[in-house]
């Protein structure tokens, strides 16, 4: 039996349950790690539902008022998974009381609040995470190492894509839960710092910095019933954002993401191209990546022309990331699984001293980079990132 690592989760929404299932699943698939955590204390303002939440996954405590959870002697760890508009001063609530943070992403509603949020974390000297969790699909990952190996040369071409259609119908409102998302003094900003975000953060980490984006953005429907205030109101996000974008290292970038594209649920897609190869990622199908081999780096011979063409890879072998943990090969892990991986990895930082990324202050580049594209929209021209080089 590890040390116990007790949790207060602030939330029981999409995310509430999604942490909640990963830090239970965490030590039954990774028994090696030192750390067991223990869910603590469930938050959320309705005493009833987070009652209902807490006796579901097995939170023994329930609090009603954050600022009660973060100062809570038996609390090691605040994870926060409610709205954007709450991170910072959750955050910094948590810093202040010493308690370890994992926040959801996007760090915050801006620049200016994520650094705020860096600055009390490192002057706590607390560990943080932000759960910028598609890093951790083993396609995703596996992408990561085939680049690290040197099979994709120089890269030439960067393109994702994050597509949804549930927001097209006039009479979806705005505000309270969930919809939240479409109430700009909540979430911040629409599809950038709600989709793009991740395919940002998933970019940095397999391309390095982003150093100038060029955007355009589009509200396709201006007014939408508040279900909080009972009026119909202006909808201040973005409903699509479409950026082009220069990597540090040469390469141009393309990135679009929209609620509006009927049909789609939740396609996020990412395809590198480099001299040597390319590599090509899609979650409606997260099990795969597809790799195209021009040289193998083995040989440094060019693959014959005849035996060219795209190599579907099945991730799910013992030798393929995180997927030792999981069954036997050719079964395959889902979305809940990429949270796990998140926990395991936090812990193992526990562990090792080397914190597991992303902490605040590279989430806070991803920030950096969702700010820069909505100032581009609004001037119409490049803008620079102010990032340079690797964290
Ligand atoms: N990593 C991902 O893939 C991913 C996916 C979805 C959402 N998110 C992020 O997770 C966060 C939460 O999103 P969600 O989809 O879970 O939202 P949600 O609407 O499903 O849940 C939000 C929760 O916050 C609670 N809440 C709101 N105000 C509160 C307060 N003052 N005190 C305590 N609880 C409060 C609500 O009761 C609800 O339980 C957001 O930052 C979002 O961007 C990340």
């Amino acid at each position: 039996m590890g040390k116990p690592l007790r949790i207060g989760m602030i939330g029981y929404g999409f995310m509430g349950k999604a942490h909640s299932n990963a830090w239970r699943k965490v030590a039954h698939f990774f028994p090696e790690l030192a750390h067991r955590p223990v869910l603590q204390v469930l938050c959320a303002r309705d005493a009833v539902k987070a009652r209902a939440f807490a006796e579901v996954w097995g939170y023994p405590e329930v609090e009603t008022d954050w600022r009660r959870l973060v100062t809570r002697e038996d609390v090691d760890a605040v994870d926060i998974c409610v709205p954007n508009h709450l991170h910072k001063e959750i955050a910094l609530a948590a810093a202040a009381a010493g308690k370890m943070i994992l926040c959801e992403k996007p760090l915050a509603l801006d620049v200016a609040e994520g650094e705020a949020m860096v600055a009390a974390a490192e002057r706590a000297g607390v560990p943080t995470m932000v759960w910028y969790n598609y890093r951790r699909v083993p396609a995703v990952t596996l992408a990561r190492q085939l680049i690290d190996e040197g099979r994709i040369g120089r890269p030439f071409h960067y393109r994702a894509q994050f597509l949804q259609d549930w927001t097209m119908a006039e009479d979806v409102p705005q505000g309270g839960a969930a919809l939240w998302r479409l109430d700009v003094k909540s979430a911040g900003s629409g599809v950038t710092g709600d989709l793009l975000a991740h395919c940002i953060d998933s970019a940095m980490w397999l391309n390095g910095p982003i150093t100038r984006v060029c955007a355009d953005t589009e509200t396709f429907i201006t007014q939408r019933l508040h279900q909080e205030t009972g009026r119909v109101e202006p909808v201040g996000i973005d409903d699509a954002c479409i950026f082009m974008c220069r990597f540090a290292n040469g390469s141009m970038g393309t990135f679009e993401s929209t609620r509006y594209a009927r049909g789609h649920k939740a396609l996020k897609t990412l395809e590198l191209n480099g001299s040597d190869g390319s590599l090509r990622f899609n979650l409606h199908e997260p099990e795969y990546l597809d790799f195209f081999e021009y040289k193998a780096r083995e040989t440094g011979q060019k693959t014959p022309s005849h035996t060219t063409g795209w190599r579907r890879i099945h991730v799910t072998n013992g030798e393929h990331p995180y997927m030792a943990h999981w069954w036997v090969p050719g079964l395959v892990i889902g979305y809940e699984h990429s949270f796990v991986h998140a926990v395991a990895d936090f812990l193992k930082g526990l562990e090792s001293g080397v914190p597991a990324q992303p902490d605040f202050k590279d989430a806070l580049r991803t920030q950096k980079v969702c700010e820069a594209v909505l100032h581009s929209a609004q001037s119409g021209g490049w803008i620079e990132t102010g990032l340079a080089g690797p964290a």
